[in-house]
């Protein structure tokens, strides 16, 4: 197979807006932790005359992307704006360094349709329209038709409140601006990431990420501009998420479905926003001088809020499971004992502890009685989404 590196450079980021008047001239920081050839102005791709998962014979670039999940400490509930999705509030997360997922996009110049396979098998139905959507914003950025064949694996349950879609449209961001030859810096990955899955714009950063809101009122193209993760200055904290998979099934309700039904009929969403500024103003500053507890402390009351915030919706939005509150019950118990833990829980029942990486196996085995047969697993901060190397071969 003859390959031949093909580099393309763009001074400006590409707009992602659906506007089609072109550049916006806007740059971002760049950022430790994506790989050195998404950021900064140039993104490698790689012819592939190789067969893909279409079976065919193929022509186009190719890229490969891994990125890890995030779990928020303070969560973004609520969009403002579904289409660009923007969310009302600003969310704060720290990226795991477990469950990658790793997607390949190769375009495919000669298909008629894409071609998506998630975990071996075709994507179909919301999960493939949301795809081939994000795809159609990447080719219009990038003003180039083909359509793609993705390839994407999750080493993460999917839908089970456990940060797949971030993770996914994180490495998706990557590879798919790796292959259609866009120049993004770190900035406008997590933006663009941020239009597959809100919480995606976050795992394009390793470590805590903050996601900004950004200002309402503003028409689309700022609005878009506005919203993007970067990384939050952290003291040494050496932490650790214990996460605790009560039950690895998928959710009967989407996330998106249920904050949607949450900012609409919950009398109580309101109040939880804006708390929620308060704390993440809080949660910076606990962070930036080191001091775990009130981080934890912070995180644990702003998701039991969200999910108060839902249990209020009508109907009514119940992620928590009996185990969930039989784990909640095990961190009380550990705080009382004295070890440092605090819990928090996303769209699904699943929970996972902040804890001091020390004392992390004393708080898992804790948890793992608790969670009567789920698995458990300790995770460290990880890294940011990355191109890999040469098509990732
Ligand atoms: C509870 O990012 O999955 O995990 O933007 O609609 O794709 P969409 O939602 P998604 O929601 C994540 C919600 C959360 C909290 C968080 O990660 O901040």
């Amino acid at each position: 197979m003859s390959e031949q590196r093909i580099a393309v450079v763009r001074t400006q980021e590409p707009d992602t807006t659906t506007s089609t008047t072109g550049p916006t001239g806007a740059t971002g920081p760049t950022a430790a932790g994506i790989g050195a050839g998404a950021v900064g102005g140039v993104v490698g791709a790689v012819p592939d005359t190789g067969t893909g998962a279409d079976g065919g014979a193929g022509t186009g670039a190719v890229a490969v992307a891994v990125a890890h999940p995030n779990i928020a400490l303070i969560k973004y509930w609520g969009k403002r704006d579904e289409h660009l999705v923007l969310p009302r509030t600003d969310s704060l997360s720290m990226t795991l360094d477990i469950f990658p997922t790793t997607t390949r996009v190769r375009l495919a110049p000669e298909a008629g349709r894409d071609v998506v396979v998630l975990g071996g098998r075709p994507a179909e139905g919301e999960a493939l329209r949301r795809i081939v959507t994000f795809l159609d914003l990447v080719r219009h950025s990038a003003r180039l038709p083909h359509r793609a064949v993705v390839e994407s694996h999750n080493t993460v349950p999917t839908g089970a409140g456990l940060a797949s879609s971030a993770s996914g449209f994180a490495a998706l961001a990557v590879a798919a601006a790796g292959a259609y030859g866009l120049s993004l810096t770190a900035t406008g990955l997590s933006r663009l990431a941020r239009r597959g899955s809100g919480s995606a714009s976050r795992s394009v950063f390793g470590g805590f990420a903050v996601w900004h809101a950004g200002r309402p009122g503003q028409d689309t193209k700022a609005a878009d501009l506005g919203s993007y993760a970067e990384p939050v200055p952290v003291a040494d904290l050496d932490p650790a998420l214990v996460v605790a998979v009560v039950d690895a099934g998928p959710k009967a309700v989407s996330s998106r479905a249920a904050m949607r039904r949450t900012v609409d009929t919950s009398p109580l969403y309101e109040p939880w926003a804006a708390s929620s500024r308060d704390d993440l103003t809080q949660m910076r500053a606990a962070l930036l001088r080191g001091d775990l507890q009130v981080v934890g402390e912070i995180a644990e009351r702003n998701a039991l809020g969200m999910h108060a915030t839902m249990l209020a919706a009508r109907p009514a939005v119940r992620y928590l499971a009996p185990a969930t509150l039989t784990v909640l019950d095990a961190v009380a118990q550990l705080r009382r004992d004295g070890v440092g833990a605090w819990a928090t829980m996303d769209a699904g029942p699943n929970v996972k502890v902040l804890c001091r990486r020390l004392e992390a196996d004393r708080v898992a085995a804790a948890v793992r009685e608790a969670a009567a047969g789920g698995a458990v697993h300790i995770a460290g901060p990880g890294p940011g989404a990355r191109l890999l190397p040469e098509g990732g071969r």
